[in-house]
């Protein structure tokens, strides 16, 4: 299939809105709502030293893509955070352009995606498959498994992040679809993220 570049639509969403959701527990340790606390990420904590699970106070896992930090990739920092973890993991993402395809499974509630602020157009995590795309059984992907970045828990909440899949094609191409964030959890919170792609860009 042919597409001509000038043809290209790029749709740009901005999530300036947030929800915000509270549910009561009877277990003290679990804190069931997001706040603003959690996409902040306090300078002393991203060093290194600093970066393991303090008890009470949220955990910091550092990306940077050159190196230096906890992880180079963001999905390995994902990989990091124990399965069935109570407690907030802050993954304190610094800018550059992430080429991976992400997924925060199920089982790992309580992620935060943070970017510096003031670089949400610098921090970038990018990947471009489409829904006619196949997996490594010859299956096509279709529009949900398209997507770049794939979040599948509960209470995720991220900022200052661009989300985004580069394929390009002339809006409404059979087979095009080309998700940039898909969101199944529930209680989620974005705010100042930019979600970019050309069809079927933002899937919750
Ligand atoms: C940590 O949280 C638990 C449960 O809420 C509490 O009992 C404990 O005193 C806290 N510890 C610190 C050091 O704040
Ligand atoms: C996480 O919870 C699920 C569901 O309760 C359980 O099947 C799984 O074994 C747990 N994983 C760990 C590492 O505790």
């Amino acid at each position: 299939m042919e597409y001509n570049c000038s043809l290209v639509t790029v749709v740009v969403v901005f999530l300036c809105g947030f929800r915000v959701c509270f549910s009561l527990t009877s277990d003290v340790h679990v804190k069931n709502f997001i706040s603003w606390d959690d996409i902040k990420v306090d300078e002393h904590q991203t060093r290194l030293s600093d970066s393991r699970v303090n008890h009470n106070r949220s955990r910091v896992i550092v990306v940077n893509k050159n190196g230096g930090a906890d992880s180079v990739t963001v999905q390995g920092a994902i990989d990091m955070v124990p399965e069935n973890n109570t407690r907030r993991v802050k993954i304190y993402i610094l800018p550059g352009i992430y080429r991976e395809k992400v997924t925060v499974p199920k089982c790992k509630p309580y992620i935060s995606f943070v970017g510096n602020a003031g670089q949400m157009s610098n921090t970038i995590i990018s990947w471009n498959d489409k829904a006619s795309d196949k997996d490594s059984n010859g299956i096509n992907l279709g529009t949900y498994r398209s997507a770049s970045v794939t979040i599948e828990s509960d209470y995720f909440c991220a900022t200052d992040i661009t989300f985004e899949n580069t394929v390009v094609q002339t809006p409404g191409e059979p087979g095009m679809q080309a998700v940039a964030l898909r969101i199944s959890g529930d209680k989620a919170m974005f705010y100042k993220v930019k979600v970019v792609g050309t069809q079927d860009t933002l899937l919750d």
